[in-house]
């Protein structure tokens, strides 16, 4: 979003402070920065913002690979605070960023209210990548009870959700790849009955002896590359090959031939068309929220950071040093 470009109104915005780009880059181009505050359009909320969220499509939009916001931009795609009005504490998802500043604009259907029983990072950890995780798994990959599931970064904001709610969601086996020990443990504790380093050249054995036999029934994929090859090679059939994202790398190409052949599925998935439903979203923010009161899915954060740190916390996503969720405190800049 492009600091203070107006949605409606006439009235002078006030400053707040935010971490802006004034040009598409490297993590050095963030600055913080006083910027005016954004204004409400029809059907928009503002929210007066406790914490931003880092995900990683951020350093795409960062880079100017994803949308192209007009410049300077304020980048961060969810929010966790207090809708100004009547003072609730919300959290929103942002199609078109403004996450990293004290003011954010957001979608009224884009936005939900949160219960005394879920924490601010709890709640903005759970809701753009814990939706993707949920509906990935449910609507996408249409998983069944019973069935084994294997997730690529499942360490990562996306995957240690995807971990989790897959157990609960009744998966016979969950088998977790991530890239250290410290992160294979770490999903290890979560529930994951194996976990797999991606670059073991033994990686394809190694799945199928995790699974039920037959194979992998769904692979939950947000790498791409030579791990999507060997997701498709391991799977059980009619299983689900289930791209959810990718990291630029060399793209893996399949031919129908080859899905006939395991009478297996190869499916797309983006949060956008969740968004687009709000009975929709409502829901299952609901239930995941239902979940984290009761104990039963607990978000990892990683690591939070002052707005004049998000430099830092972009480089450390990219180097893979994260684990869960990285939050940014919007009000402290050290
Ligand atoms: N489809 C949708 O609507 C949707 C919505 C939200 C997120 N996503 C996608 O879900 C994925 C996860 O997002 P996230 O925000 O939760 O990020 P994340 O998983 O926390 O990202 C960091 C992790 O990605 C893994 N990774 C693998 N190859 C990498 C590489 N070349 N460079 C950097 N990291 C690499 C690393 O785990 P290891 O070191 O263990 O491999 C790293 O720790 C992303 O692909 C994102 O675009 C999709």
């Amino acid at each position: 979003m492009s600091p203070g470009a107006a949605g409606g109104g006439t009235r002078a915005a006030a400053g707040m402070r935010a971490a802006v780009i004034h040009r598409y880059g490297g993590p050095e181009e963030f600055r913080a920065e006083t910027v005016p505050e954004p204004v409400a359009g029809p059907g928009q909320v503002l929210i007066d913002v406790t914490l931003a969220g880092l995900n990683y499509a951020d350093l795409h939009c960062r880079t100017g690979e994803y949308a192209r916001y007009p410049l300077p931009a304020v980048l961060g795609a969810d929010v966790v605070g207090r809708r100004r009005g009547d003072g609730r504490r919300v959290a929103a998802l942002l199609r078109s960023g403004g996450g990293y500043a004290q003011v954010a604009r957001a979608e009224a259907a884009h936005t939900v209210e949160l219960p005394d029983g879920v924490d601010d990072e709890q709640a903005l950890a759970l809701l753009e990548q814990g939706a993707t995780a949920y509906a990935a798994l449910t609507l996408a990959g249409r998983l069944r009870p019973g069935e084994t599931v294997a997730v690529t970064a499942a360490a990562g904001g996306v995957g240690h959700l995807a971990v989790q709610l897959a157990r609960e969601l009744g998966a016979g086996r969950v088998l977790a790849l991530a890239s250290t020990p410290a992160k294979r443990e770490f999903v290890r504790a979560l529930g994951a009955d194996r976990t797999l380093d991606p670059g073991d050249p033994e990686l394809a054995d190694r799945l199928a002896a995790g699974s039920a036999p037959g194979g992998v029934d769904l692979f939950v994929d947000s790498v791409g590359g030579r791990v999507l090859r060997v997701g498709l090679d391991t799977l059980a059939p009619f299983g689900r090959l289930l791209s959810i994202g990718s990291r630029g790398g060399v793209e893996e190409t399949f031919s129908v031939d080859e899905l006939a052949d395991r009478s297996a599925g190869l499916v797309g998935f983006w949060l956008q068309h969740v968004l687009a439903d709000r009975v929709l979203f409502a829901g299952i923010a609901e239930r995941l929220f239902r979940l984290a009161a009761d104990g039963r899915l607990v978000a990892r954060i990683d690591r939070t950071v002052p707005l004049s740190g998000v430099a830092g916390a972009h480089r450390a996503l990219a180097r893979r040093e994260t684990m869960g969720k990285v939050l940014v405190d919007v009000h402290r800049e050290d």
